[in-house]
């Protein structure tokens, strides 16, 4: 057992002065120093800096380790165009990414203060990268493919991925399911592996309403997805329509990535399954995408977190950077209600969608922490200033274990 004495902690929606916590793999009790001690006598003391705060590890809950290569290869602007991109390059960064370029895009979210992250995986060569990480990962395995001719060799090649990262026994490393998109994948493909995730009780990710492309490919089976499925796929029309799509996940909440082109009808589907929207800001903006409704989305009662996507449409993994460009995309909204919300997009929100034990500072959970040196009392804006002024963060546990930091 072990006793951190922070200044502050932050859980959900107070801020705790002089209180200290006791932790192992766990939280086991916070309460003032002098009660700790008493209850656990040989627990070591962790003196830490003045102005010191205690708040949990972040959560990102999107993000393709396999892309990490990418830095300038890719378009940005406009959707089809990076897809364009995206296709035309994939080997190059594939390939171009080995285990050393995949660990570093590992350990530069680890700097920036994230204990947890989904990884989005389209070939499972990230998988090793992953079981390996400090940190504790919900590993994604990518369905793909709209094609029926292709469906029992791409399925094939699901299951193989799916299976090999069930192999990966280590605590933190939770094996899960991806369905690439409602344009991407036949409909045969995904009730299948919907059957899998039923059964095995999987957390399940999809991409939904990226795109104005999307958005008129699955409505009319026009726009600038034509030219892309004809010349490419020899389709003329969507696999499905988006109600179809999302008809698969009901009853089973699903994490919908993106979401920025929903309609009314769909809102209503995913508010009413308690699905979670996972908000990538500056993917949206690279790729062009726009600006998700936030209002209209707490107006359905949808819940939404905020995460990185990956290095493929976006410039670093950080959901420090993330939040400071989501308090500025969305303008309209109170300063410091989003701010607030933000944070806890990135923590107990996040761990509660990805259905993890941690997320906050509160009994029981894992201990997964930050602590972050501010640099004098926090008021009640220490949100807005959390996001806008990256303090340093001295310490970093995960599952109690220092990982940054000494
Ligand atoms: C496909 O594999 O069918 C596909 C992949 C990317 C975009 C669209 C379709
Ligand atoms: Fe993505």
């Amino acid at each position: 057992m072990q006793i951190l004495t922070p200044n502050y902690i932050l859980t959900p929606n107070t801020l705790l002065v002089d209180m200290s916590v006791a932790f192992d793999k766990t939280i086991h009790k916070i309460a003032p120093l002098h009660e700790l001690k008493k209850e656990f006598p040989e627990a070591e003391v962790i003196e830490l800096k003045e102005n010191s705060l205690l708040m949990p590890g972040l959560i990102n809950a999107h993000v393709h380790v396999e892309f990490s290569a990418n830095k300038t290869t890719l378009s940005y602007g406009d959707f089809i165009p990076w897809l364009y991109s995206v296709i035309e390059n994939r080997d190059e960064l594939i390939n171009g990414c080995n285990s050393e370029c995949m660990e570093r895009a590992i350990n530069s979210m680890l700097e920036s203060g994230i204990t947890t992250f989904g990884a989005v995986s389209s070939h499972g060569m990230d998988l090793q990268a992953c079981a390996n990480a400090s940190q504790n990962v919900v590993f994604f395995n990518e369905l793909i493919g709209s094609q029926a001719t292709m469906a029992d060799a791409l399925f094939g090649d699901f299951l193989a991925r799916l299976d090999a990262s069930k192999s990966i026994k280590r605590e933190g490393f939770y094996t899960a399911v991806a369905i690439h998109s409602p344009y991407s994948v036949h409909p045969i493909l995904i009730k299948k592996a919907l059957q899998i995730v039923k059964n095995e009780n999987l957390k399940l990710t999809a991409h939904f309403m990226e795109s104005n492309a999307e958005r008129e490919w699955l409505d009319e089976s026009k726009g600038d997805f034509k030219d892309f499925f004809q010349n490419l796929l020899k389709q003329n029309s969507a696999v499905s329509d988006s109600d179809e799509f999302l008809e698969n996940f009901n009853r089973h909440k699903t994490l919908l990535t993106h979401v920025v082109k929903a309609n009314e009808n769909e809102l209503k589907t995913i508010s009413s399954n308690s699905h979670t929207v996972i908000h990538c800001p500056i993917s949206n903006r690279l790729l062009g995408n726009g600006a998700l409704d936030l209002k209209k989305l707490q107006k359905h009662n949808i819940r939404w977190i905020c995460a990185t996507d990956g290095l493929s449409s976006n410039y670093k993994l950080d959901l420090f950077e993330e939040m400071k460009c989501a308090l500025f995309m969305h303008s309209n909204m109170p300063l410091l209600d989003l701010a607030k919300k933000l944070i806890n997009s990135v923590t107990v929100d996040a761990a509660d969608a990805l259905g993890i034990s941690t997320g906050e500072i509160s009994e029981g959970k894992n201990a997964d922490m930050l602590i972050i040196d501010l640099d004098k009392k926090p008021s009640e804006e220490l949100a807005i200033h959390l996001i806008l002024h990256r303090y340093n963060i001295s310490k970093i546990y995960i599952n109690g274990i220092l990982k940054k930091g000494s």
